[in-house]
C-alpha cells in the first residue's frame, strides 16, 4: 500500500464504538499507534442508526446512516463492525470483505453463526477478519491462542466468559440471596438485560465456547453442537452447600480434547474447589483457563465487557490489521480440522451434586439409593435435612458417566416418594485444586 495512512470506517458508535473513537482521537497515543502500525490511523466515516443523537466526542462530520456504503467506500481500508446483531452485521462484513477491506469486529453472535464462511472469504481476498473482543471483552485471550500458543497442543480451555451470570453467582455466594432477587438487582444495576435468557441460559457463553474451540482445536465456527445448561435452577441452598464444602459455583464454558480426535464443547454450572484458579474470579470479571501439553495451566482474567475494555481489544485488532495491510499480508488463522468428532455428552465422566425433596418416610433412602445403584452411580456424600413432612437429600456422587446420571435422574422421577429434583451440578477441576 503506497498511502501513508490506514483509514478506518467504523459501524456503530454505542458503548464500544464511542470508546474506540475516543481512543483513536487521543493525540497523546498517536506516537504509540504510529509505531505499532507503521503509519498513522485516520477515521473516514462512522455509521450509526440515528445521526441526530447527541454524541459527545464524535465528530458530527464523520457520521453517516449508510453502513453498507461505508463498508465499500474507496477511502476505507479497515471496516470496524461494532453495531451488533447477526443479519445486518453479516451484510456489512460480507460487503467489506468482498470489497477487499480488512474487518475487525467484536460481534460474537456474528462470528459464532457465520464465522467459517466469512473467514473463507477473508482468506480468498487475502485480508484480515479479526475478532478479539468477541470473547472476554478486554482480555486478549484469542490473540494468545492464535500466536503465542499456536504451537501448543491444548488439552482444555475452560472459561468464565459471561459477566452477567458471574455477577449473579458471585452475589448469591456473598449475600446468601436467592437467584430471583439477585437477578432483579443485576437488572436494576444494568448488569443483566430486561430479557436475561441469552446470558442466564448459557447461549452467550456457548457462542464464546464455539470461538475458543475454533482457535484452540480447529473446530468449525458454524453449527457447533454445544451442550448447554444455564443457572436459573440454582438456589441459595445449592450455593450454601457449596460454601460449606469449600466449593464455588460458576457458569463455565468448556472446550476440551477427548482422546486424540474427540472434542467436547459445553456450558454448564460447575462446583469448582475454592482453590481452583477460576473460583476466585468474581463479579462481572471474566477469565479463561487454558491447559496446554507443554505450557501447563495458565489463566488470563480481566474485564469481560464495558466500553473501554472492549474498545481496547478492538484497537489491538485494528493495529494488527493495519500493520498487515501495510505489509500486504494477513494474520494466519487455524485450518478447520476435518478429522475431529464431537463426543456425545453422555460419554463424559463427572462427579455430580444433586438435591432431592422426598417424603420423610421409612424406606425412602433405600428407594433412592437403589436407583443410583441400578445405574452404577455410587454416592460419596449424602446429607439429610428435615422440612416438616418432607426431607431434603443432598447427594454428591463419585465419578460417573453422564449417561448413567441422566438415566438415574429419569428413574428418580418415577419414585413416588421423590417430590422434586433440584439442580444437578457437575463437580469439576478437583485435580487442579
Ligand atoms: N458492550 C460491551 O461491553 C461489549 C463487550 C464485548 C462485545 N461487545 C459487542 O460489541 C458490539 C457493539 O456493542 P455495544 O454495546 O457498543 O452496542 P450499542 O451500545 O447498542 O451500540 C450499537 C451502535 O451501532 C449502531 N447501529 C446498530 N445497528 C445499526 C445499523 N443497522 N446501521 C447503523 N448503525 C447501527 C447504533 O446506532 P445508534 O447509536 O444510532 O443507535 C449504535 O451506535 C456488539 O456486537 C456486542 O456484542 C460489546
Amino acid at each position: 500500500m503506497e498511502r501513508q495512512t490506514v483509514r478506518l470506517g467504523i459501524i456503530g458508535a454505542g458503548n464500544v464504538g464511542a470508546a474506540l473513537v475516543a481512543m483513536l482521537l487521543d493525540e497523546s497515543r498517536f506516537p504509540a499507534l504510529l509505531e505499532a502500525v507503521g503509519a498513522p490511523l485516520s477515521i473516514s466515516a462512522i455509521a450509526v442508526r440515528d445521526a441526530s443523537k447527541v454524541r459527545p466526542g464524535i465528530p458530527a462530520k464523520l457520521l453517516t446512516t449508510d453502513p453498507l456504503a461505508l463498508a465499500t467506500r474507496d477511502d476505507v481500508d479497515i471496516v470496524v463492525e461494532l453495531a451488533g446483531g447477526v443479519d445486518d452485521a453479516y451484510r456489512y462484513v460480507h460487503a467489506a470483505l468482498s470489497a477487499g477491506k480488512s474487518v475487525v469486529t467484536a460481534n460474537k453472535a456474528l462470528i459464532a453463526a457465520k464465522g467459517t464462511e466469512l473467514e473463507a472469504l477473508a482468506r480468498l481476498q487475502n485480508v484480515d477478519l479479526i475478532f478479539e473482543a468477541a470473547v472476554g471483552g478486554g482480555i486478549p485471550i484469542l490473540r494468545a491462542l492464535r500466536t503465542s500458543l499456536v504451537g501448543e497442543k491444548i488439552h482444555r480451555v475452560m472459561g468464565i466468559v459471561n459477566g452477567t451470570t458471574n455477577f449473579i453467582l458471585s452475589a448469591m455466594a456473598s449475600d446468601g440471596a436467592d437467584y430471583g432477587d439477585v437477578l432483579a438487582e443485576a437488572q436494576r444495576l444494568g448488569y443483566a438485560e430486561a430479557d436475561p435468557t441469552a446470558d442466564v441460559e448459557g447461549f452467550d457463553a456457548a457462542a464464546k465456547v464455539t470461538i475458543l474451540s475454533a482457535l484452540s482445536f480447529g473446530t468449525s465456527l458454524e453449527g457447533a453442537a454445544i451442550a448447554r445448561q444455564g443457572i436459573s435452577a440454582i438456589t441459595a441452598d445449592d450455593v450454601a452447600f457449596a460454601k460449606r464444602h469449600h466449593y464455588v459455583i460458576k457458569l463455565v464454558g468448556v472446550a476440551e480434547r477427548v482422546g486424540e480426535f474427540g472434542i467436547s464443547m459445553r456450558v454448564h454450572p460447575a462446583m469448582l474447589p475454592e482453590a481452583h484458579p477460576l473460583a476466585s474470579i468474581n463479579g462481572a470479571f471474566n477469565a479463561v483457563f487454558v491447559e496446554g501439553a507443554k505450557a501447563g495451566p495458565l489463566m488470563m482474567m480481566g474485564q469481560g465487557a464495558g466500553g473501554n475494555p472492549t474498545a481496547s481489544a478492538v484497537l489491538g485488532d485494528i493495529l494488527e490489521a493495519g500493520r498487515n495491510r501495510l505489509l500486504g499480508r494477513r494474520s494466519a488463522t487455524p485450518d478447520v480440522e476435518t478429522n475431529l468428532h464431537m463426543i456425545p455428552q453422555g460419554e463424559l465422566q463427572s462427579s455430580f451434586y444433586l438435591t432431592l425433596d422426598v417424603l420423610d418416610r421409612p424406606g425412602v433412602l433405600a428407594a433412592v439409593t437403589s436407583v443410583f445403584g441400578d445405574h452404577g452411580v455410587s454416592i460419596r456424600l449424602m446429607e439429610q435435612s428435615g422440612m416438616g413432612d418432607e426431607a431434603r437429600l443432598t447427594l454428591v456422587t463419585h465419578l460417573a458417566l453422564e449417561s448413567d446420571m441422566t438415566a438415574t435422574l429419569e428413574d428418580l422421577q418415577t419414585v413416588d416418594t421423590v417430590d422434586a429434583i433440584g439442580a444437578c451440578i457437575r463437580i469439576v477441576g478437583e485435580d487442579l485444586a
